[in-house]
């Protein structure tokens, strides 16, 4: 009876929240405009805090919008555009709008034909009236009207934010949201959303962090631990190595797949460049191929060449950890995940920071004991005995 109940009251509650979290209203239904201005549609547009209202008039013609960007400054400019090329930003016709050094709102139209526009005040490919914007509460609002034909109805839009100096428009990040920015948009049905496209290449960078991350950031670290704290005891010799061996080809073979996303991605975005990434991104990949040839070309453990290939491995090796965790942490910077995501990164690398310090001292604290017995051996195994020194001797003795 208990049991029922409390699934009952549990199962109201998963209810309620299903019901609460689908129900959830349109932000923009409760923005206003001043003088009581209304708009007939209105949609919460995917990304960068914005929110597009308009009102067709079939008879004239005309679109009228407001575009309006919450949670942004003074110092920070807002556009919104409608593409018919795509939800892309070449061939964006614009509305722009920034608080000039008078402080005050100042409205322009451009048309972006590259992806290093002018962002100088330019005619559009179709007529814009009563061009406006105001700036208050944190929040920028362009108004106009758009004289558009029938075929522009149902088209992209692209909206976009950026950092103003000295009344210039300075070039918008390419990171995290400002890439989420395009969507489509019909005024005639009403409908308006994120593009598939956008959505799709979201998807493809979270691909491309996470298979990354798991073989260069977590598995390679691992395969290091592996061979160097197993490798001391003599009886897990040779298992250690084919586990290093297991680990570190598994990786390689995960870490190029996320390393040909990222490449593909980089070839999928022109005008993107994460140079710093990027180049990391490449100089892993060749690492990480050099060590699977280091493997093969491996000298016999007792060849007089062995010792330069072994500083060669560890140094190759130690280095493909470092530039791992660095361009992980860079690619945190550029996807601009949920922050829980990086601080689960981090938990995982603590968890093998301290394992590896722990097994470090556990080492160490072998070696030196094997040295001493071995430097004693009289003293320590009583003379007569002396062959079974190594990891077997090593819990038999203090
Ligand atoms: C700021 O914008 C207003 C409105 O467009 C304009 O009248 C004024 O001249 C501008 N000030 C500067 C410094 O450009
Ligand atoms: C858009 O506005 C028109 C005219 O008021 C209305 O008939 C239509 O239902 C609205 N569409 C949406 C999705 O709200």
């Amino acid at each position: 009876m208990q049991i029922k109940a409390c699934n009952f009251v549990l199962f109201s509650w998963l209810l309620f929240f299903v019901l609460a979290s689908s129900s959830s209203a349109q932000t923009c239904l409760s923005q206003t405009f001043a003088n009581n201005r209304q708009y007939a549609n209105c949609s919460d547009l995917p990304a960068l805090n914005s929110y597009l209202h308009w009102t067709y008039d079939e008879s004239a013609e005309t679109v009228e919008v407001a575009y309006r960007h919450t949670g942004t400054t003074s110092s920070h400019w807002s556009a919104w555009g409608i593409n018919p090329g795509g939800p892309r930003m070449v061939g964006t016709q614009a509305l722009v709008a920034f608080v000039n050094s008078s402080g005050v709102a100042q409205a322009f139209t451009t048309s972006i034909d590259s992806l290093g526009p002018s962002m100088q005040p330019m005619e559009l490919s179709f007529p814009v009236q009563s061009l406006s914007a105001t700036f208050e509460n944190n929040e920028m609002t362009i108004f106009s009207v758009l004289r558009v034909s029938q075929n522009l109805l149902s088209t992209s839009q692209v909206w976009q934010e950026g950092r103003v100096s000295n009344d210039q428009i300075q070039p918008h990040s390419t990171t995290g949201a400002n890439v989420q920015s395009a969507g489509s948009i019909n005024f005639l049905t009403g409908q308006s959303g994120g593009s598939s496209s956008a959505g799709s290449r979201t998807r493809r960078r979270n691909v491309h962090g996470v298979l990354n991350t798991v073989s260069w950031g977590i598995l390679m670290p691992l395969g290091v631990i592996t061979a160097r704290y197993m490798k001391v005891f003599k009886s897990a010799d040779p298992a250690w190595f084919y586990l290093h061996v297991a680990c570190q080809s598994s990786a390689y073979v995960i870490g190029v797949a996320g390393w040909a996303t990222g490449i593909k991605l980089g070839s999928d975005s022109p005008g993107i460049t994460h140079n710093p990434h990027r180049t990391i991104g490449i100089i892993l990949f060749c690492f990480g191929t050099l060590q699977v040839f280091a493997l093969l070309l491996r000298p016999n453990k007792d060849h007089k060449y062995r010792l330069y290939w072994n500083i060669y491995h560890h140094s190759i090796g130690y280095s493909v950890i470092i530039l791992s965790i660095v361009n992980i942490f860079e690619g945190f910077d550029i996807l601009n995940p949920d922050d829980k995501w990086e601080r689960i990164y981090i938990g995982i690398l603590i968890f093998l920071g301290v394992l590896a310090t722990l097994l470090e001292a556990f080492t160490w604290y072998v070696v030196i004991r094997r040295k001493k017995m071995n430097k004693h051996p009289a003293h320590t195994m009583n003379g007569a005995n002396g062959h079974g020194y190594g990891a077997t001797a090593m819990g038999q003795r203090v």
